[in-house]
This record gives structure tokens, C-alpha cells and sequence, in this order.
């Protein structure tokens, strides 16, 4: 990990966090100053709930508005798909450079969709927002390149056993207090952030179904986005997205078909010397990746490489990352770290039309 010589210092960037009480937003704020990032002042953002809250250490939540978001040389967002839509070209129009967590504006075309160790090229062609693709891509993509690189892709079959912290901080509330609820024989209330008890369940419906949609955004995310960041839009992608009572640390069977032949030892290799990658496959002795390991860490975790029996050019692998970390705020520091070291944090053209 990149050090610079001082977390807040009066040479460095003037840093807004937008979603700074969330899950992620308080993870970047701890990042911020864990990694050093040379900011000169860092401001946190919420919504009107939360302004004049303490977060970080002893920094005061604001509210977004015309005045308070002037100044800024970054601004790193994570609030939902709406604030961002609303506030990143905003902030963009005063100035800064947005590193956007949300869906909102990953697959449009004048927004590079990076994640650092895959294709950091693509920050160049930036216009002011910089999206962060969705977690469950995130980890894969990080896994999947060196294999790409090495022997192309074809095919991917995914299934994805997805945390609750993913889809926010209520969901992880709604997990604990309905497992608390039945382990002592009481009744759950309803379900509130998904459809149908998430406590002792598995549920094939993580993210929503569009009308006539018979797949979920969160599918449709890990096709699109999958093809955007690894630049190769032939990669045939089929997702099954899961939602597991697990509360940090996302998880992905994936089946990989490649062009070329590759075979498990030839994987191995490849993925031991990938950056952000640390290789955990020892069956006999029960070692492979798990999420209560995975939680905390930045690595993306891979074991189980195996050949499929059922076809020449493919092997299956199990995949596993803290959703909050690499699958979204370590990925958008280390955008950030990129940004500046390669002299871009200010090199942007016009925000990008809606
Ligand atoms: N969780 C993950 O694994 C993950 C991974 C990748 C990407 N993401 C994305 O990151 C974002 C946040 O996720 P999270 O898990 O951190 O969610 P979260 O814990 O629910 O936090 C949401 C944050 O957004 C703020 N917010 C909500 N409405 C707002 C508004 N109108 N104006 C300003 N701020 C507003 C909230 O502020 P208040 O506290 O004031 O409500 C809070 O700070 C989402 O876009 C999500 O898709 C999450």
C-alpha cells in the first residue's frame, strides 16, 4: 500500500466523503487516514438526518448544498444511486473529481469503471466522475484478469453468495435482530429491507427484478460491468446472485471458460503472483477462502481451483472478498491514490450529460 507522508497536511487535497455515516463511506474515512492519503482537510456528507453528527475523528457531518460543496479537488461518494445522479456532476461543475461507489453511472460510456489492479489505463479518459463497479464484480474481475490475460476468456457461469452488508446497514440490523428473534423462540417482524426472512435463509434475489426482467439488477450488473472493466464485450456471462445470512464478505462459484487451454496448476500459478490476490487451496486440509476470514482484509481470496470435469477449457473457483473493503472503499482509495500519483486528480474535461 502506497504511504504518503501525512494523513491531513496543508499541501494536500481538500477531500469530500459523501455518505460519510454509511457502511462504506465511514470505511473510506478510516482509509483516508489509515493509507496516509495526502488531504489537506477531509468534510463529510450525509443526508439532512445526519448533519452536525460527529464521524471520523471528530469531523462534523454536513448537508449537500449549492455553497457547502465548493472547494473540493476529490469527492468520494457513496450514498445511492440517486445522490450520486443528482450531486457528482455537481461537484464535478465546481471543480472536483468524483470516485462514485453507486450504479449510477458505471455503464455510460464516458465514465471509466475501474478497479485498480485490472485496468487503471482506463483512469485516463476521465471527465470528472470515476465509477467503482459494484462488489461481487469487483472481487471477480481481480481474479479473472490474470486468467484472461493469460489464456481469454469465453464463458463465465457465476454463483454468488452475497452478504446483507451489501445492500446497506439496515439489512445487517435486520439480519441480527431476526436471528436474535428465533433463537429465542419469538416471533420475527416482518421483512423490511428484503421480501422474505434473510435470518437461516438463502434468497436466489439479490438486488431487484425490473418488470419483465427475469434477472436481477445485480445480475445484470456482473454481466455488463464484467465485460466493461476486463474491455471485451464477447465475454458470455450467465449469473445466479444469492443473498446469504452472512453478515461481511461476499462469495462467487464461478465457472470459467477460456479460449486458450489452462489447466489448474498453470491458474494456480498465475493467481499466487496476481496483484491483490492471495491463493488459499488446500482441501485436504479443509483450506479454501471464507468470509468470516476475508472480513477485514483487502485481498481478494481464491481457492478450490479445479478443472470442470465437464468441458476441456474450464475450471471452477471459489472467490472471496469483504464486500466493504475491495468491493468498494479500498478500491476507491486506491483510485484516489491513482489519481494523484499519476498527476489526473485535476485532468478532466466537461461533466459528463446525464
Ligand atoms: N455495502 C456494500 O458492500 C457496497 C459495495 C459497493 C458499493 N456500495 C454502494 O455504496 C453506497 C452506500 O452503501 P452503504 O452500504 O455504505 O449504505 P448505508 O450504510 O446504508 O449508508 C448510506 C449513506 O448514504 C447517505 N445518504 C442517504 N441518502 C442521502 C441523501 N439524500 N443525501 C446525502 N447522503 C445520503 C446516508 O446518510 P444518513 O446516515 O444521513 O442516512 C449514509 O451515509 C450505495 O450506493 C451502495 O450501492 C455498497
Amino acid at each position: 500500500m502506497p504511504r504518503y507522508a501525512d494523513g491531513v497536511n496543508s499541501q494536500g487535497y481538500r477531500v469530500a466523503v459523501v455518505g460519510a455515516t454509511g457502511q462504506v463511506g465511514t470505511l473510506m474515512l478510516e482509509l483516508l487516514r489509515a493509507r496516509r492519503f495526502p488531504a489537506s482537510e477531509i468534510v463529510p456528507f450525509a443526508s439532512e438526518r445526519s448533519v452536525g453528527r460527529q464521524v471520523g475523528e471528530g469531523l462534523v457531518v454536513r448537508g449537500l448544498s449549492d455553497e457547502s460543496i465548493q472547494g473540493f479537488d476529490l469527492a468520494l461518494f457513496s450514498a445511492g444511486a440517486s445522490t450520486s445522479a443528482e450531486w457528482a456532476p455537481r461537484f464535478v461543475d465546481a471543480g472536483a473529481s468524483v470516485i462514485d461507489n453507486s450504479s449510477r453511472w458505471r455503464m455510460q460510456d464516458d465514465v471509466p469503471l475501474v478497479v485498480s489492479e485490472v485496468n487503471p489505463e482506463a483512469l485516463r479518459s476521465h471527465h470528472g466522475i470515476i465509477a467503482n463497479p459494484n462488489c461481487s464484480t469487483m472481487q471477480m474481475v481481480v481474479a479473472l484478469k490474470p486468467l484472461h490475460d493469460a489464456a481469454g476468456i469465453e464463458r463465465l457461469v457465476i454463483s454468488t453468495y452475497q452478504a446483507v452488508s451489501g445492500t446497506g446497514r439496515r439489512a445487517v440490523d435486520e439480519l441480527l435482530e431476526q436471528s436474535h428473534a428465533l433463537l429465542h423462540e419469538r416471533e420475527i417482524d416482518g421483512p423490511r429491507e428484503y421480501v422474505h426472512q434473510i435470518a437461516f435463509n438463502a434468497m436466489p434475489h439479490a438486488g431487484s427484478f425490473a418488470a419483465g426482467e427475469d434477472h436481477t439488477d445485480e445480475e445484470r450488473k456482473l454481466m455488463n460491468e464484467t465485460r466493461k472493466i476486463l474491455g471485451d464485450p464477447a465475454i458470455r456471462v450467465s449469473a445466479t446472485c444469492v443473498r446469504v445470512p452472512v453478515v461481511t464478505g461476499h462469495s462467487e462459484a464461478v465457472n470459467v471458460q477460456t479460449r486458450e487451454a489452462l489447466s489448474p496448476a498453470e491458474a494456480r500459478e498465475l493467481l499466487s503472483r496476481a496483484p491483490g490476490v492471495t491463493v488459499i487451496d488446500d482441501p485436504d486440509a479443509a483450506l479454501y477462502p471464507l468470509p468470516i476470514d476475508a472480513a477485514g482484509k483487502d485481498d481478494v481470496f481464491v481457492g478450490r481451483i479445479r478443472r470442470d470435469p465437464g468441458h476441456e477449457h474450464a475450471l471452477d473457483l471459489w472467490i472471496v472478498a469483504d464486500n466493504l473493503r475491495k468491493g468498494a472503499a479500498t478500491n476507491a482509495l486506491q483510485l484516489a491514490e491513482l489519481l494523484h500519483e499519476r498527476n489526473l486528480v485535476h485532468a478532466h474535461g466537461a461533466p459528463s450529460a446525464a
